[in-house]
């Protein structure tokens, strides 16, 4: 969208911080608040009233559309803050420009891209307290929009609502995880909506993520709608496997989240010398290396797991165990990725951005 004049901020400050009230070297992922959120109104054909405001219930009529015909699209980031206290964002524009793109898909007006940074900005200076500097946290940020018009009639909605909220967040898994390769369910499919981080892509993959759990999986691998051969992704994680030493991964598409980690994980390696693919791979693929031994690693990656490392999937009524290896390229990819996070090493690439 073109630039507009943004009108200035309110900030209301809260008279009653909760920061005291958390242990910030024991955090959960996304289980608390800061004690602001940004907000801003669609009315009147326009974004209007951006405000800093104390992080509060919302109050929405039974009939707004949100309820009914889920128009809601979200975001996901982190804040970090390195040793001397500087506040810094890691590829900030891209989250800028996918809500956008998941909003158009969801027919939501697209929320202007300079209003976006300066709420986030405006935001983070009043609550950079929040930000845990314990190795591993961050304050994770959850920009979303939702329709608030009122009416059951089945239309995209006339008001709606931008917001961004923070959460100070420890490790989202606490180790390795097991999954289960998809035969029955999808999570998208061509001409769907799963290129865009809508709200409900993520409530209908809950009930078959119930069922892997059943069995005693932690995450479901998605394959392809159509023929359930290919492997798309990894929960809330885009995922890569290593095949010899070849790092794979498939290919985004109409069907697969657009990863911002994937992206910086793909041109890390490459910087690394690793040989990578960006290929579609078939499920008979991965057993095959499961089964002669050349599967080494798979691991997913996204912005709230970081590099989540899979221990071995479950395929048909059989598990594959994954090797324990000493040197992972899982380990490896995470710790440069992170120092470029938390400011610890050079940022070749220009992906931190300063809260300044
Ligand atoms: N795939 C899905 C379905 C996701 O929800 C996420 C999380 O945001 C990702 C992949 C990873 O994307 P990103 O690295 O931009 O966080
Ligand atoms: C993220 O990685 O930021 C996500 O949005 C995943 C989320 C559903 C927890």
């Amino acid at each position: 969208m073109k630039a507009e004049t943004y009108p200035k901020i309110k900030i209301e400050k809260t008279t009653n911080s909760k920061i005291n009230e958390l242990d910030f070297n024991n955090l959960p992922f996304g289980k608390y608040n800061s004690d602001h959120m940004f907000v801003s109104d669609y009315k009147d054909g326009k974004w209007q009233n951006p405000r800093v405001i104390p992080f509060q219930n919302i109050s929405l009529d039974p009939s707004a559309k949100i309820f009914h015909y889920g128009q809601s699209v979200f975001e996901g980031m982190k804040a970090y803050k390195d040793e001397n206290g500087k506040i810094l964002l890691f590829r900030p524009l891209e989250n800028q420009k996918r809500i956008n793109i998941s909003s158009k898909r969801l027919a939501i007006p697209e929320f202007p891209e300079t209003f976006f940074m300066e709420g986030l900005k405006a935001l983070l200076k009043l609550d950079s307290d929040w930000i845990p500097t314990k190795d591993g946290s961050s304050l994770y940020i959850r920009p979303f929009v939702f329709a608030t018009g009122n009416g059951f009639h089945a239309s995209p909605s006339n008001e709606y609502k931008f917001i961004i909220a923070c959460s100070p967040s420890g490790a989202y898994f606490g180790g390795k995880v097991k999954v289960l390769i998809e035969q029955k369910y999808s999570r998208s499919a061509n001409g769907g909506v799963g290129y865009a981080k809508a709200g409900g892509n993520y409530a209908g993959q809950f009930y078959p993520t119930n069922l892997a759990i059943e069995k005693g999986y932690q995450q479901v691998i998605w394959t392809d709608d159509t023929t359930h051969e290919y492997i798309e992704e990894a929960g809330a994680m885009n995922i890569f496997m290593r095949i010899g030493d070849t790092l794979i991964t498939a290919p985004t598409s109409e069907r697969i989240l657009d990863g911002i980690t994937r992206k910086s994980i793909i041109e890390i390696a490459k910087d690394e010398g690793i040989n990578v693919e960006v290929r579609r791979i078939t499920v008979s693929e991965l057993v095959e290396a499961a089964e002669n031994g050349t599967l080494k690693e798979m691991f997913g990656a996204g912005t709230a797991a970081v590099i989540s490392p899979i221990a071995g999937f479950g395929f048909k009524d059989t598990d594959y165990d994954l090797p324990e290896l000493e040197e992972t390229f899982a380990a490896r990819l995470k710790k440069r990725i992170t120092d470029i996070q938390y400011n610890r090493a050079e940022d070749k690439f220009g992906w931190r951005m300063e809260v300044k």
